[in-house]
C-alpha cells in the first residue's frame, strides 16, 4: 500500500517549504551510519511539529522516544530563550547518537535526554511534581502508549497538546481482531483519549515518505 506520488509530494513539499538544513541531514546520516532504524519523522512532519509548538508558544516540551534526536531537534528549535525539551530514550546507543546530533545542532544546553524506560522516568517526574509541559510528543514503543497517556496528562496543564505518532499503521488500526500488539496499544490509546474527561482530540491520517500512518492530536481542556 504505497503510491509513488506520496514520495513525490513529500519531496515537493520539502523542496518548496522545508529549507535544506545541514544539521538535520547530518543527524539522519549519523543515525544511518550507527545502524539506527530509519523511523524518524519525515522532514515535513518535523516542521509540522515545530510549527505546532511555535503556534502554542510552547516553552516546555516532552518527547517520549528520542531515537537519533531528529524530531527533538525540530521541536527544540521551536523553543524561546529559556525553553526546555526533555526527551526519553531506553536504548543507550540511540541516546548516544542523539546526544551527538543534538550537540552538533547547538541544542545541548536546552535538551535533556533521560536514558531509561520511559514509564519509570515519567513516574519519577510526576512524583517530583516537575513543571507541566506545554506540548508532549509520544513516539516510543506502541504497546505502552496506553500507559503513557495518563502520565502525560498528569504532566500537563489546560492547553497542553499531546500528540501521538504512528496511530494508523497502514490502516490496521481499524481491525479490532489484529494480532499485532502495536495495533492493540494504539487502539487502546485512542479509546482512552476519546473518553478522557480532560481531553478533546482528533486523528489525522498521513501519507508520504513514511508510508501511510497518522497522528492523534489531543488538547488538555481542563
Ligand atoms: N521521535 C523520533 C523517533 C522515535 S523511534 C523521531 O521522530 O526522530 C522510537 C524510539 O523509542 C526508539 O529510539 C526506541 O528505542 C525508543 N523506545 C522504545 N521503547 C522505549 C521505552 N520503553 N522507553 C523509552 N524509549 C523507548
Ligand atoms: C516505527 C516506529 C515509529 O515511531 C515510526 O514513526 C515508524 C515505525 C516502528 O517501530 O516500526
Ligand atoms: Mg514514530
Amino acid at each position: 500500500m504505497t503510491d509513488v506520488r506520496w514520495d513525490d509530494v513529500d519531496r515537493y513539499a520539502s523542496d518548496l517549504l522545508v529549507r535544506p538544513d545541514e544539521t538535520l541531514a547530518a543527524a539522519l546520516r549519523a543515525a544511518d551510519a550507527a545502524g539506527l532504524p530509519p523511523i524518524s519523522v519525515s522532514p515535513p512532519q518535523g516542521k509540522f511539529l515545530m510549527l505546532l509548538a511555535q503556534a502554542i508558544g510552547a516553552c516546555r516540551i516532552l518527547e517520549i522516544g528520542t531515537l537519533a534526536g531528529y524530531s527533538a531537534i525540530w521541536l527544540a528549535r521551536a523553543l524561546p530563550a529559556g525553553g526546555r525539551l526533555v526527551t526519553l530514550e531506553v536504548d543507550a546507543k540511540h541516546a548516544r547518537v542523539a546526544r551527538e546530533n543534538i550537540g552538533r545542532a547547538q541544542l545541548a544546553d536546552i535538551v535533556d535526554i533521560h536514558e531509561g524506560r520511559a514509564i519509570e522516568t515519567l513516574e519519577r517526574m510526576v512524583a517530583a511534581a516537575v513543571d507541566a509541559f506545554d506540548l508532549i510528543f509520544i513516539d516510543a514503543d506502541k504497546p505502552s502508549y496506553p500507559l503513557y497517556l495518563p502520565l502525560a496528562v498528569e504532566l500537563s496543564h489546560p492547553g497542553t497538546l499531546i500528540i501521538a505518532d504512528n496511530v494508523v499503521r497502514k490502516g490496521a488500526i481499524v481491525d479490532p481482531d489484529s494480532s499485532d500488539e502495536r495495533v492493540h496499544g494504539v487502539r487502546r490509546y485512542n479509546e482512552l483519549v476519546a473518553r478522557h474527561p480532560r481531553l478533546d482530540a482528533t486523528l489525522l491520517q498521513t501519507v508520504g515518505v513514511k508510508g501511510y500512518d497518522g497522528f492523534t492530536l489531543a488538547r488538555v481542556v481542563k
